[in-house]
């Protein structure tokens, strides 16, 4: 006997319309990325209290911590100092985090991967392969510089999957090195056969540092080289509908969002409303932007007192004003603060406010988008 469901004949009820999403949650070995969307590591900003505002907001499936030097951290732990800044609040901060590694040596990069599961309890140790900077990559012989060296890729991840193990290891790279040395597919192949348990690819090589365009195509091409691993795309996604366009495009199990946080940590949110179809609602006013800057000065100042923490939050400081309608004066101006009082100052002077916009500016003309003359970032 089968039991009928009473059906109803009523059809005057309008149907609710089922939201429709767009990408599905991943695992990275036994971590649940929910939503899968990234929030990537940047050296210098995604510290403690980036993530706290992040975490806040919600809507990043996997937060990351900057790239933190193996070396340096073993030096530190040989040496009974503190363990390095960029490991601010990671002992005690929510989980899924995964710590952003970068170094060449197998052994030391084991050595530091086995204290951040052990002691630390990170849920995964990502290895940073893609950075371009010098002092990385030619001193150091390490970051982007290793995509030329397959072999010692693969054994510093075999390694660093030893020491972890359980936890999963994730790896970071670019394309290649440069536009006429891109190996993304081969060193995808190297990543996963080392036992990594996902790979992201920023779609630029380090060459290109961080102009033009990232080539999705090219990152679209590596997940047929890919067996058994996710594949996480990254580069210029700037808007929820661009991460929406990420996902009906190309074949990527997740996304990963970096410099368009920055000044705009709620974006996650967002993306993760367009992301599982549901509206995406709008950007906070700008009284709660404020209180947004505000809360990130008060984690900052609490941690490294002054006057270090006004010299780091010119920089986070421009980030929030970037791009708004009438923001020239407060970046120029709180991009040379030197202590708290300044800041509250030029915050409650010349941070925007509605009030303070004429018409032309509030329809966004007057936009100092691009001016980046006094707020570079790293
Ligand atoms: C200021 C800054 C710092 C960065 N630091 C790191 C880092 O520590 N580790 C890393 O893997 N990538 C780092 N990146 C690269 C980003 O994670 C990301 O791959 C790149 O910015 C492209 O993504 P986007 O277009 O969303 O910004 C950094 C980028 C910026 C702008």
């Amino acid at each position: 006997m089968s039991i009928q469901l009473p059906v109803s004949n009523d059809t005057s009820t309008p149907a609710v319309p089922v939201p429709q999403p767009i990408a599905a949650p991943f695992y990275i070995g036994r971590v649940l990325i929910d939503p899968p969307i990234l929030q990537a590591p940047m050296a210098g900003f995604t510290n403690y209290a980036y993530r706290q505002i992040v975490r806040e907001y919600g809507g990043a499936g996997l937060l990351a911590t900057e790239m933190v030097h193996a070396t340096g951290m073993a030096w530190k732990h040989q040496h009974k100092a503190e363990h390095p800044d960029r490991l601010w609040g990671v002992p005690e901060e929510a989980r899924p985090l995964a710590v952003q590694i970068w170094d060449n040596d197998p052994e030391v990069m084991a050595s530091v991967a086995r204290r951040l599961v052990g002691e630390y309890g990170v849920s995964i140790v990502d290895i940073n392969f893609g950075c371009p900077v010098k002092k990385v990559t030619e001193n150091a012989k390490s970051g982007s510089y290793l995509l030329s060296v397959p072999d010692r890729m693969g054994q510093i991840i075999e390694c660093v999957v030893a020491a972890s193990a359980p936890t999963p290891v994730t790896a970071k790279i670019r394309l290649g090195c440069s536009p006429d040395k891109i190996n993304a597919n081969r060193i995808a192949q190297v990543v996963e056969n080392a036992g990594a348990s996902a790979l992201t690819v920023h779609g630029r090589t380090a060459a290109d540092m961080y102009r033009g365009q990232a080539n999705w195509d090219r990152i679209a091409e590596i997940k047929s080289y890919l067996k058994r691993i996710p594949l996480i795309g990254n580069g210029d996604l700037k808007t929820p509908a661009d991460i929406v366009a990420a996902f009906q495009r190309y074949p990527v199990d997740g996304v990963m969002i970096a410099r368009a946080s920055l000044g705009r940590p709620w974006l996650f949110h967002q993306a993760a409303c367009a992301v599982r179809g549901l509206p995406v609602p709008p950007d906070p006013d700008l009284d709660h932007q404020r209180e947004c800057l505000l809360q990130h000065y008060a984690l900052i100042l609490k941690r490294f007192g002054e006057p270090k923490a006004s010299i780091l939050m010119r920089k986070y400081s421009c980030c929030y004003a970037q791009g708004m309608p009438g923001a020239r004066e407060f970046r120029s101006r709180v991009a040379r603060i030197n202590d708290a009082e300044e800041f509250f100052e030029i915050v409650e002077r010349y941070f925007p406010r509605l009030s303070f916009l004429s018409p032309s500016e509030d329809s966004g003309n007057g936009s100092d988008e691009g001016d980046e003359e006094s707020c570079e970032l790293d």
